[in-house]
């Protein structure tokens, strides 16, 4: 069907019209293409902010969970490229508080709009909300389970901060066993020459079906509960919060709550040439006396997030 695209448009049916589920759709060349294109978007924003590449297109953003970063960074993205969004940000005030279902809820939206960017407390969500659709869901956060939009900027990050990924030691640090952002990066890495260690209180390790994926590639692995074992050798160290409201027993929360907190101090122990990522938001486990230093990469992942979610969003409406 190239013959009849606008021209100027070429389509990578790789991601044009597809549902964005899970990291392990991905593989090498598909991070190459989508970091290029990531690359070119940071560039037109800085010299002309705004362009109409999807203009005409409209998104919904649909979220039965909290966020700051996901919802805000996909509006701005299809605003920057000329697109528009319908936001459902508080299911409460829409008619799934009368009881309807999120198949019926993804199907009424996509009658509207050209796509569904859904984040949802079910694992597996996501996937549900995409067999019931025509339409393109992209999964941003489904409980427990992938955030993968958030895995493709994570990395995006890496190639930033560190110029590679191959030979790194990436170390994840706090929830994993909750954590849906380290059960994606995890997997997503594994399309790479890397070493991942875990360090997390006991009660919240990596569940088993992320590590098996993991060694699967045949990726190097190591498990810990002590930071210091691993920090001197990481070149990213990846921060997490303690996912509170994924907890059955408050109690167990408030047991772990503060078993690892990043501070300048803590970070003597690390390379000077590293860095330090964190999905967001931070709840202590990171001290704002580090941001200052070179390592704290947070604030930037936030903004590589924005040129990630042009990209992919360009890319899945088919114009990039
Ligand atoms: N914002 C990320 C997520 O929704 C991480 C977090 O909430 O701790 O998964
Ligand atoms: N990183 C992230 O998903 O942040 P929000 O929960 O604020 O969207």
């Amino acid at each position: 069907m190239t013959d009849h695209l606008p021209f100027g448009e070429v389509r990578n049916p790789r991601f044009f019209g597809q549902d964005i589920l899970s990291v392990s759709q991905f593989d090498r060349s598909d991070l190459e293409n989508l970091f290029g294109v990531a690359h070119e978007m940071y560039g037109m924003v800085q010299r002309v902010g705004t362009f109409d590449l999807l203009k005409g297109k409209v998104l919904t953003n649909l979220f039965y969970e909290p966020s700051t970063r996901t919802s805000s960074s996909f509006v701005a993205a299809i605003e920057r490229l000329g697109g528009s969004v319908v936001q459902i940000n508080n299911v409460t005030y829409s008619s799934v508080s009368k009881g309807e279902t999120l198949e019926d809820t993804v199907r009424t939206m996509e009658q509207y709009t050209d796509a569904v960017v859904l984040r949802h407390p079910e694992k597996g969500a996501a996937a549900r909300a995409a067999a019931a659709a025509v339409k393109p869901v992209i999964n941003a956060g489904d409980g427990p389970g992938e955030h993968p939009t958030q895995a493709l900027l994570d990395a995006y990050t890496i190639k930033e901060e560190m110029g590679r990924f191959d030979g790194l030691t990436v170390t994840m640090l706090g929830d994993l066993k909750y954590g849906r952002t380290v059960h994606s990066l995890a997997k997503l890495l594994t399309l790479f020459d890397v070493k991942i260690n875990y360090v997390s209180p006991e009660i919240l390790q990596m569940p088993q079906d992320f590590m098996d994926a993991v060694a699967e590639k045949g990726i190097p692995q190591h498990a810990t509960t002590d930071l210091d074992e691993v920090l001197p050798e990481t070149d990213v160290l990846y921060v997490t919060r303690i996912q509170k409201e994924r907890f059955e027993n408050p109690s167990e929360y408030d047991e772990v709550k503060d078993s690892y907190v990043i501070t300048p101090d803590v970070m003597k122990g690390a390379k000077s040439d590293m860095a330090v990522m964190h999905p967001l938001p931070r709840v202590g486990e990171i001290s704002t006396d580090f941001d200052t230093d070179p390592r704290a990469a947070y604030f930037r992942q936030m903004e590589y997030g924005m040129y990630v979610r042009m990209a992919l969003l360009a890319l899945v409406l088919g114009r990039a």
